[in-house]
């Protein structure tokens, strides 16, 4: 039987030299210990937490704050992926009713808070300031997502090419991410109301045009705004070389369009939602909704970041419209908001007949509603 080795154990430790070799030991050792506690006092923590978080989606918690009133919480989309691979960010500033004097400002006020998407348009009249704005600014071009738009007056395919070519000289670039065709409604060369039937009820030419421009390098993206159904399904049926990766629509508590977003996840259509807030007209009325007031209060946020949060968290991208510091930084600032939150904040903008704040159709002296009627 072979004898067993003599080492004491006990003692071992204090007979061996202190050299080097040792010291490195004792410190490996060390280390290995508070690793340990570490690691035992985080695994402690975390079964703690983890608890909490269960009884609060339990609801053995309610009530006993404010803000642990709901229950799960889904991730906000910080950008959405186009088809053509491209990310644009969830959240905008909007420029539309932007003046002049002020929108550049806005502007900068907002790529200090951390946008990085403008939405802008011909028609707003402040690409230039926009412009002078993003050229001031240390913000690389290659970083910005913006957006502009091709008016009715340029929609004769051979109008398309210049109309962009003005917008980019304005807006000091010589790309856009994304160019929209601002309505499905065309006017005469020249004219701004006078309708061209032709062109309004078949938008594929003008469409082609902008094809050419994603070709030419011009445009990354392209799209169209405020677009209804029968007039996406109508242009979607050619043979087109890029689907709209986007159309950009009225979207906010008093005309939340419940069949137009379904459709539009079906179709892989990204949405984005102008005059989010219920623009200049109904902004106040928004903000003071009872539901929305109350979601703000549990929630701790404010009342724009509660709408604000919603429209990223039904899928589309918002653009609200600030020329007001405080604004624009407390815009930028969303949230998901907790599932029963936001079901009862869409169950609430979905209860009462869609009303919509922007209807140009009178205005324009069209012979139909922009929204509702077809073909045309
Ligand atoms: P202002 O530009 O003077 O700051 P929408 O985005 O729906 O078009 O709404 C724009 C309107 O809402 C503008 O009148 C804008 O005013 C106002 N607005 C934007 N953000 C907020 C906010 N956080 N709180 C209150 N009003 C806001």
């Amino acid at each position: 039987m072979p004898s067993l080795p003599t080492t004491n154990y006990k003692y071992d430790y204090q007979l061996v030299p202190d050299d080097g070799e040792h010291v490195e030991k004792r410190r490996a050792n060390t280390k290995k210990r508070l690793l340990f506690h570490f690691v035992a006092v985080m695994a402690v923590l975390y079964a703690a937490f983890s608890g909490i978080r269960y009884g609060a989606r339990a609801g053995w918690l309610k009530g006993c704050a404010g803000k642990m009133r709901y229950s799960t919480k889904t991730q906000l989309p910080s950008h959405y992926t186009l088809p053509s691979g491209d990310k644009i960010p969830s959240v905008a500033l909007g420029v539309w009713q932007a003046g002049k004097g002020e929108v550049g400002q806005a502007v900068k006020v907002a790529l200090d808070a951390g946008y990085r998407h403008i939405d802008g348009a011909w028609i707003y009249r402040n690409e230039e300031e926009v412009g002078q704005a993003l050229k001031e600014s240390s913000v690389p071009r290659e970083e910005i997502w913006l957006t502009s738009k091709l008016w009715n007056t340029f929609h004769a395919p051979e109008d398309v090419e210049p109309a962009l070519d003005e917008s980019l000289a304005k807006l000091g670039t010589d790309y856009l991410d994304l160019y929209i065709i601002h309505w499905p409604v065309a006017f005469k060369k020249g004219s701004n109301n006078e309708l061209d039937e032709q062109l309004t009820a078949d938008p594929y030419p003008t469409w082609q045009a902008l094809e050419a421009l994603v070709d030419k390098g011009k445009v990354k993206n392209i799209g169209v705004s405020n677009f209804n159904i029968p007039r996406l399904a109508n242009l979607t049926a050619n043979n087109l070389k890029y689907r709209p990766a986007v159309n950009q629509v009225e979207l906010n508590f008093w005309n939340p369009q419940p069949d137009l977003l379904k459709w539009a996840k079906e179709h892989n259509l990204l949405l984005e939602a102008y005059s989010p807030l219920g623009s200049n007209k109904q902004v106040k009325e928004t903000l003071e909704r009872p539901e929305i007031q109350q979601i703000a209060k549990d929630l701790g946020i404010t009342p724009a970041q509660v709408i604000i949060s919603w429209h990223v968290q039904r899928g589309t991208v918002v653009l609200p419209k600030s020329v007001t510091p405080s604004r624009i930084q407390e815009n930028f600032k969303v949230t998901a908001l907790p599932d029963d939150a936001f079901a009862k904040l869409e169950a609430a903008a979905t209860a009462h007949p869609p009303q919509r704040v922007v209807n140009p159709s009178k205005n324009w002296g069209l012979p139909f509603d922009v929204f509702e009627d077809y073909p045309y």
